[in-house]
């Protein structure tokens, strides 16, 4: 558990593994697209936590995820607690789309 903390913490101090996070985004191009756009992934900004209880919620729903591992680290990588939200595009009349 100790080593397992450990690791965690260098990784969030050196960043992921650039292939392991290579691997999360091919996972997450096929497990994650058949519902819904990964817009809805893309807004989010979880803890690695929030996100291993979303993909327990995906799978519950249906989603078929192979190399879980590897997406987890992606999604925590790229849409992560700690990393800036993306100002969303918007219609001219501002209403969205
Ligand atoms: C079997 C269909 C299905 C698959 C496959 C699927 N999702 Fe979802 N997902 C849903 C549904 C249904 C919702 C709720 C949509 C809504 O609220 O409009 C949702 C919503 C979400 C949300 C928004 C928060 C929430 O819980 O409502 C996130 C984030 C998300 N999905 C991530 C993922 C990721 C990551 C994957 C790939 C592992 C994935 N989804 C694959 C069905 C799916």
């Amino acid at each position: 558990m100790r080593a397992m903390v450990m690791l965690w913490a260098a990784m969030a101090a050196y960043g992921a593994d650039a292939a392991l996070v290579a691997k999360g985004a091919a996972e997450e191009r096929k497990a994650c697209v058949g519902c819904h756009s990964l817009r809805i992934s893309s807004t989010q900004r979880l803890s690695r936590a929030g996100w291993e209880k979303e993909l327990d919620k995906m799978a519950r729903w249906g989603a078929r995820i192979a190399e879980r591992e590897a997406l987890v680290v992606y999604l925590v990588e790229k849409y992560g607690d700690d990393k800036p939200v993306e100002a969303l595009p918007r219609s001219a009349d501002g209403v969205g789309r």
